[in-house]
């Protein structure tokens, strides 16, 4: 039977990102520039195609700054990005012209809770190494000590960042057998952390006792490059460390030193900085760093469910109406 190929998931963005290949479609409620690519619109495209638009739907690949803002002019009312993440917008020069901002939490909560979960496994038990390893004649007899990792039963886990996607991560640990959620954030988050249950730490302490650090945090001046040498030289030499926020959270170097020096045993990570990370990067040729391109929320479903609330997020603010989901400014 011949081969069929293989099908493309039905990805439909009912309203796709306003992203133009110099296309431009009268949609029934208004006038849409779009780039028609998947690939993220050239910086000098978004500012030449920015002038005079009332709405600019966004990805996070799209730095919204007062260059963009400039551009646009006086007219540009509201930004809607389809991300969770708004750390590539500008909010302080939002808020200085009274532009409005729309994002996109909790459609994604579940997928990148998801492969949060998915990715940590594949780090803590080694995964990729031992499929390197089967495939590559390093699979001998049977041995006692090869290719042991971390499992998660009666372990510590540590989340840093707990709202919506670090609860969600913690329910979805919970039945592997984890004694004893730590958090550690801004001030203890009582909403979130009860269900669990889940201890407020200090970060110190979190390092200390966590067989497992997932980050979750937001990426805001506080904790751009929270997760440095002194995190790393606190941590258990036995202590798995997982990302999926954004890379600047993380001092990348401190890391690869932490890696290579054995203070922790290993890291995962689905967001770097930058991105993407380039293939020659000290931390790709580490086999206890596992690394992937960014794709915690990546299921069909949910980039659906981004596009279409980042679409009604827009048109909703053009309307002057209450956004779906708006970041206060
Ligand atoms: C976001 O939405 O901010 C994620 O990083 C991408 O899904």
């Amino acid at each position: 039977m011949g081969h069929k190929g293989v099908k493309k998931p039905a990805l439909r963005l009912e309203i796709p990102a306003l992203r133009g290949n110099r296309k431009h479609c009268l949609c029934e409620t208004c006038n849409i520039e779009q780039w028609d690519s998947d690939e993220p619109v050239p910086r000098s495209e978004l500012l030449e195609k920015v002038a005079g638009i009332r709405g600019l739907y966004c990805l996070l690949t799209e730095k919204i700054d007062a260059k963009v803002l400039d551009a646009a002019g006086p007219s540009l009312r509201v930004v809607s990005t389809m991300s969770v993440g708004y750390d590539h917008v500008s909010l302080e020069e939002l808020k200085k012209r009274g532009i409005r901002l729309g994002y996109t939490p909790d459609v994604l909560t579940e997928a990148v809770a998801e492969l949060t979960v998915a990715l940590l496994l594949a780090t803590s038990r080694r995964l990729l190494e031992a499929v390197d390893e089967a495939k590559n004649g390093g699979w001998g007899t049977w041995k006692p000590l090869w290719m042991c990792g971390y499992g998660l039963t009666d372990s510590t886990v540590g989340i840093l960042g707990l709202g919506r996607i670090g609860a969600a991560v913690m329910a979805r640990l919970k039945p592997f057998g984890v004694k004893r959620f730590l958090y550690a954030d801004a001030g203890p988050r009582p909403d979130m952390a009860t269900k669990i249950p889940a201890e407020f730490v200090p970060l110190d302490e979190l390092a200390r006792h966590s067989d497992v650090i997932v980050v979750c945090c937001a990426l805001t001046p506080e904790t751009q490059g929270i997760c440095g040498n002194s995190l790393f030289s606190r941590m258990k030499d036995t202590a798995i460390f997982i990302n999926t926020s954004r890379g600047g959270v993380v001092n990348q170097e401190a890391l690869y030193q932490a890696l290579v020096n054995g203070q922790i045993a290993a890291a995962g990570l689905d967001v770097t900085e930058p991105e993407p990370l380039p293939t020659d990067h000290p931390l790709f040729k580490l086999k206890n760093c596992v690394i992937l391109p960014h794709i915690a929320s990546a299921t069909v479903a949910t980039r659906n469910a981004m596009a279409a609330l980042a679409a009604s997020n827009l048109l909703a603010g053009l309307q002057g109406k209450a956004m779906g989901k708006e970041v206060p400014l």
